[in-house]
């Protein structure tokens, strides 16, 4: 789980490569490196640490020329070294490669270089990949031959750039199972693990397809087929996405800014054409059975619409965490809906590669365009919520519930469970949600900042909903837990009473999600949660309505939302929730863009 780029200028790219992995920051930030061909040599500078620790430390700044590589790394084979860290070199120096994925068959290739003679420096599959190369050139003395020759040689899921002093006007690149899409730019070209390696240099894009390799120069590239050898001819992509969504835009981090960005998420969320929608809709009622599926805030995504589906369409289809996919016997005529911001998401691309082989249809609901999800499923909407940079998801997720409560109005007019009637008005609700948003967010940012403030330093939340609010409950505790560190446990707030009651004291706090007060069943078996925590001296914090006294009077701080549809109550307090996580963090000073430990895109087991 990394971030490559290679480019390839006629002239010189200055500090772009630099630039393109600062892009690409947030797929993995342990460690870092540029190769670049400087006077027939390949010069190699990396270290541990973030783009910016390693400039300073290495000065990649003045690593410039014409054609180059770079790498920011996640660790996966080997902890995070300076002689782990990517670009890798062949033992004679000739050859470097950058490499994001995974060679599954490099200790038996290792020990076979190892018998050889071959010296290694790191602990990675990389550097084994690299010096197959050298061997394989030795014996063709032709640089295309050789790399066809070492791909040939290993197993696993790989995309690789491939640098050489013997051809300094070329890059070679490969994918397979991980992603990479060329750059095309006048005099120059780029590679890279996905578009922010070259957004800010060309719009124009070409996505790899699986087996794929290509020879890529500044002003020519040929891509071909790994198994026929074949040339492919592939259509360019223009990419739309606007600049300065993917910058800070004068925000403190990445995560402020995207929740403030979700009004625009929202709005192109709804303007996917109505016909995307239906087809999902269709091919869950045209199966024998459907699942829905991610993992982490995409599961929660998941939950979040199992109970839209249920109530709107009154069809129940399970939600299930893509790690936990197997456990289910998929069968022909079955039907899979993934939901994944980077689409790259290993758990859940496995998953449906065993549903595929399985007969199932699928489809997806994905951000990334040209990510290995999105072209292996037979139906994808594609979301359009821009780059979101911090490794947390707020934005994307948000477009994501938004788009599966399209889905569920959809299915519930095809199976006849909503009138006409009903339907358009939530179409109208609808379309008012962005303005909704946008005056949520301004209008409650600073109460929720305050109560943030005045409980970061509380150490165990239990975050409390009914019905939908119940999964809205446990995707706002993962968000806590990720960016404050703290610990946050969400459950129904009915089950409460089954167990944890043990744990309330008036250091635990409880955060209620509680619905607007005219959906009076779920209401009422909130407050009486409520109750339960308080009597116990629990310390009660409350998402409420406005003009909702009952509650408010059970709460000791609460955020009062002005009225909204039923229909949206869920994901306005999703937002807060976001919020919340947020302030909390910043006042606890956490890597709130980066939390410890994780890592946006999650492409390994
Ligand atoms: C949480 C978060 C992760 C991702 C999960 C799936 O804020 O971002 O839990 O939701 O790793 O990733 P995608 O959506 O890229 O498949």
């Amino acid at each position: 789980m990394c971030g490559i780029s290679g480019i390839v200028h006629s002239e010189n790219f200055g500090r772009n490569l630099l630039n393109s992995i600062r892009n690409l920051e947030y797929r993995g930030y342990d460690s870092c490196g540029v190769a670049v061909i400087q006077n027939g040599k390949i010069d190699l500078r990396k270290n541990i640490g973030g783009i910016d620790d390693v400039n300073l430390k290495e000065r990649l700044d003045q690593m410039q020329g014409k054609i180059g590589i770079a790498h920011t790394r996640w660790a996966t084979h080997g902890s995070v070294t300076q002689e782990n860290a990517h670009p890798h070199l062949s033992a004679n120096r000739k050859f470097a490669v950058v490499h994001n994925g995974i060679i599954s068959n490099y200790q038996q290739l290792r020990e076979r270089l190892l018998s050889e003679g071959v010296c290694f420096e790191s602990l990675t599959d990389t550097e084994v990949f690299v010096n197959l190369l050298e061997k394989s050139f030795a014996e063709s003395n032709d640089l295309e031959q050789a790399f066809l020759t070492a791909l040939q040689q290993i197993e696993g899921s790989f995309s690789i750039v491939m640098l050489s002093s013997h051809d300094p006007e070329h890059l070679y690149c490969v994918k397979k199972e991980s992603p990479l899409l060329l750059g095309l730019g006048e005099g120059c070209n780029y590679v890279g693990s996905d578009i922010n390696a070259f957004l800010e240099y060309t719009r124009k894009a070409v996505v790899l397809d699986e087996g794929e390799y290509v020879i890529l120069g500044p002003n020519d590239y040929q891509i071909r087929s790994l198994k026929t050898g074949k040339k492919v001819n592939k259509s360019v992509l223009q990419i739309d996405w606007d600049l300065e969504t993917s910058k800070k835009g004068g925000y403190s981090h990445y995560m402020l800014k995207e929740i403030f960005d979700e009004p625009q998420t929202v709005r192109q969320a709804m303007q996917i054409p109505k016909e995307q929608i239906s087809a999902i809709a269709e091919m869950f009622d045209g199966s024998s059975r459907s699942y829905l599926m991610g993992v982490g805030t995409t599961y929660y995504v998941a939950c979040i619409s199992q109970y839209y589906i249920s109530t709107i369409a009154d069809r129940y289809y399970s939600a299930l965490s893509s790690d936990e996919f197997s456990v289910v016997d998929i069968h022909k005529g079955d039907m899979v809906l993934a939901i994944s911001q980077s689409g790259e998401t290993y758990d859940t691309k496995t998953a449906l590669v065993n549903a595929k082989d399985c007969g199932a249809q699928t489809a997806a609901i994905v951000n990334v365009m040209g990510s290995t999800i999105s072209m292996m499923v037979d139906h994808v909407i594609m979301q359009g919520s821009g780059p979101e940079i911090c490794v947390v998801s707020t934005k994307a997720a948000l477009a994501q519930t938004f788009i599966m409560v399209r889905v569920a109005l959809e299915l519930g007019l095809i199976r006849g469970r909503i009138t006409k009637k009903v339907y358009q008005k939530y179409q109208r609700d609808l379309e008012e949600f962005p303005e909704i948003v946008e005056k949520i967010l301004n209008e409650q940012s600073g109460f929720v900042r305050n109560i943030a403030r005045d409980t970061s330093h509380v150490e165990h939340w239990l975050f409390l909903g009914c019905g939908v609010y119940y999964p809205v409950a446990m995707e706002s505790a993962l968000k806590m837990k990720e960016v404050t560190y703290q610990h946050a446990e969400g459950m129904p707030a009915g089950f409460l009473k089954h167990g944890t009651l043990s744990m309330v004291e008036s250091a635990v706090h409880s955060l209620f999600f509680v619905p607007p007060p005219e959906q009076k069943e779920l209401h009422e078996r909130t407050l009486i949660a409520m109750e339960q925590v308080k009597s116990r001296g629990g310390t009660v914090i409350a998402l409420i309505f406005q003009g909702d006294d009952r509650a408010q009077g059970l709460a000791s701080q609460s955020v009062k939302i002005p009225p909204v549809s039923t229909l949206f109550a869920p994901l306005i307090q999703m937002i807060i929730a976001q919020m919340f996580a947020y302030y909390a963090a910043l006042d606890l000073g956490r890597n709130i863009d980066k939390p410890r430990n994780l890592a946006k895109s999650v492409t390994v087991g």
